[in-house]
């Protein structure tokens, strides 16, 4: 099902504290506009620029294990990287009976990453938004979608403390919609590894054959998303969708499209899909990230080095500098 305004109340949160622990991305946006629907809000972080922040925007800042203490509902905000050393440390032995741990994430529950208390609701509720904007559009008075599950009813009210809580940042004035934690992580994690892998490979292979071509690798990296008319287009499939927004497009244009995805093989695009789908299924992409981590970001550190030093990287960098983009 999906949920609107209608179908949520912040009620189930009256009389009760909200800790927000971990004041970044997601956690500023959702604290204020927590705040600025009413619910009764303190913040809960490690010594460092976002405690900071938290207090300068008015907050009552403490350790994450007092703030826990204190809130009755716990948003677990910091990254899925840490949670399961900060929960073990700072959170776990804080939480009462009763209360109600909502993530943003579905990974740590999704690969039993945390020895979760069986006398407390574990609740999802994930924005598919960056934190700014989901703080943008409630300040406009609009709300990012979210996506929201329960995998533990201790108290008997999870499903409503977590509409409660999507109610109050705000989500519910788009669409929520009920799934459950591997689903979030599921999708989630194939965005990252098959579906920006594709887009990515299609902007390197169209720079080299256009390289191969002879057009100046400028060019090719305007006309490709530099100029923006790429993001815009995207923006428009957003808001109007993927073919209606031809439209916009001459007739020359739609017709090379159209001719474009029907000369288009897409097998070896869902073959890909499908392994990644298998390791992000079977948890191999989460062991061998777990082992990356152990390890001090090794790999990762290789791949970043490898492809900041690509001839295409290079390329843009300088494009960008020469043509005043970064401000735009
Ligand atoms: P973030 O990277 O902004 O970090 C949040 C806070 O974690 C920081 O304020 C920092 O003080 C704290 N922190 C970092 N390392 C710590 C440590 N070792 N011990 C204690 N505190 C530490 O996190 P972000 O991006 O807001 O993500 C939070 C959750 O929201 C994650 O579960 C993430 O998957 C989820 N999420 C994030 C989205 C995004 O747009 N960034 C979108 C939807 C969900």
């Amino acid at each position: 099902p999906i949920y609107h305004e209608s179908d949520a109340t912040i009620e189930p949160l009256e009389g009760r504290t909200v800790a927000v622990v971990g004041y970044g991305n997601q956690g500023r946006a959702q604290a204020r506009n927590m705040r600025d629907s009413g619910v009764d809000v303190v913040v809960g972080n490690r010594g460092d620029d976002d405690r900071d922040q938290a207090a300068d925007d008015g907050f009552e800042v403490y350790s994450i294990a007092e703030a826990t203490a204190r809130g009755d509902v716990v948003l677990l905000l910091i990254p899925d990287e840490v949670q399961p050393e900060v929960y073990e440390r700072e959170v776990g032995p804080n939480l009462d009976a009763g209360d109600t741990l909502v993530f943003a994430s579905g990974y740590n529950v999704t690969y039993d990453r945390i020895d979760l208390a069986d006398d407390v609701d574990v609740v999802l509720v994930a924005p598919r938004m960056i934190g700014a904007v989901v703080r943008e559009l409630y300040e406009d008075g609009r709300g990012a979608p979210a996506l929201f599950a329960v995998d533990q009813d201790a108290s008997g009210a999870a499903h409503e403390r977590a509409l409660a809580v999507a109610h109050a940042i705000g989500a519910t004035r788009s669409g929520v919609v009920e799934t459950e934690f591997d689903t979030e992580t599921r999708t989630d994690l194939l965005s990252e590894q098959g579906l920006f892998p594709v887009f990515a490979s299609a902007l390197l292979a169209r720079f080299e054959v256009e390289s191969e071509a002879g057009i100046p690798p400028a060019v090719t990296l305007l006309e490709s998303y530099l100029s923006r008319e790429m993001a815009h287009i995207f923006e428009k499939c957003a808001t109007q969708g993927l073919v209606s927004q031809m439209d916009l497009h001459s007739q020359t244009s739609q017709y090379g499209q159209l001719l474009g995805l029907e000369a288009f093989d897409r097998e070896p695009i869902r073959e890909f899909m499908r392994d990644r789908l298998e390791a992000i299924d079977s948890g191999e992409f989460a062991d061998e990230w777990t082992e990356e981590q152990a390890s001090g970001y090794e790999r990762l550190s290789e791949l970043r080095r490898e492809y900041e030093s690509s001839e295409f990287v290079e390329t843009e960098q300088a494009t960008l500098d020469a043509f005043g983009l970064r401000d735009l």
